[in-house]
């Protein structure tokens, strides 16, 4: 049976629907104290709860979900759509925390086995204290795309190339490249483009995650004469005003996937989420 978190309702369903197993009528209650309450009336021998942890309130209602199956079911399994805390993978100063080894290890207390897709790192899938898999669904960004003319597949950072061959691999031909990218803040990055030449060209821009949008806009704005620029990203978490600030850059559309539900979440990883179950 799928268990959703209220913020994955969507990415469940789908998964219910591909792997045809009952979906779990969970009820969410939200206190004057800002506490939240589930409640999962009925589930199976197995368990899947499906739960981006896209806010702090998010990963509570993670840990009860958990709890509340566990008290069910023989078997807990844990798909993190989107891991939150994620790309905290190590501790950047002194005195900070590894946030992803934290919220791994309270996430490994109430299941068997954890599933995630694409994490910032493929090395946090090693922070849990039980088996963790990750699924890349960066391939399944080509499906919206229109017909492109000599397309350049680029990502804004040397990490992100897998992501733009994937796409690319996907889409069936084109060129991949990526740009170097300086981090200076949270909302301020500096952005070096490649050698390959954008003008006249249709630019798709794929990322892991677009969260301020500053990466992005900024990538953009190092596009020399494109005909078309596509944005793409798995995690489509388009924090405070990101999408003005993607449309203001000048880009034709973004596609993002279901594990975080926003507008542009045109493409379900459910199919690769029930792969890997
Ligand atoms: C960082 O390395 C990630 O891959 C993304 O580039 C980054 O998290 C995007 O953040 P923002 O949209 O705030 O620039």
């Amino acid at each position: 049976m799928i268990v959703p978190g209220s913020a994955s309702q969507e990415v469940a369903a789908e998964l219910a629907a591909e792997l045809d197993e009952p979906l779990a009528s969970v009820e969410y209650e939200w206190f004057a104290d800002g506490e939240t309450l589930v409640r999962v009336p009925e589930t199976d021998d197995r368990a899947v709860v499906v739960a981006s942890t896209v806010s702090s309130d998010a990963h509570v209602e993670l840990l009860q979900l958990q709890d509340a199956a566990r008290q069910r079911a023989d078997e807990v399994v844990t798909v993190l759509p989107y891991m939150g805390y994620g790309r905290q993978d190590e501790a950047f100063a002194p005195g900070q925390p590894v946030s992803a080894r934290a919220m791994a290890r309270a996430i490994s207390t109430g299941t068997d086995r954890v599933v995630t897709v694409n994490p910032h790192e493929e090395a946090v899938t090693g922070f849990f204290d039980v088996p963790c898999s990750s699924v890349d669904a960066a391939g399944r960004l080509a499906a919206p795309l229109p017909e492109l003319s000599d397309p350049l597949f680029v990502s804004p950072d040397s990490g992100a190339i897998e992501l733009a061959e994937a796409i690319r691999d996907a889409y069936g031909g084109g060129e991949a490249d990526y740009f170097e990218k300086v981090r200076h803040s949270d909302t301020a990055v500096e952005i070096k483009p490649s050698d390959a030449s954008t003008t006249g060209r249709d630019v798709v821009l794929i990322d892991d995650i677009i969260a301020t949008g500053s990466t992005m806009s900024t990538a953009i704005a190092q596009l020399s004469g494109p005909d078309r620029v596509f944005v793409t990203c798995v995690h489509p978490m388009l924090a405070a005003n990101a999408r003005t600030k993607l449309a203001n850059a000048g880009v034709n559309a973004v596609y993002g996937t279901d594990t975080i539900e926003r507008a542009v979440s045109s493409v379900s990883v459910a199919p690769a989420i029930a792969d890997a179950l």
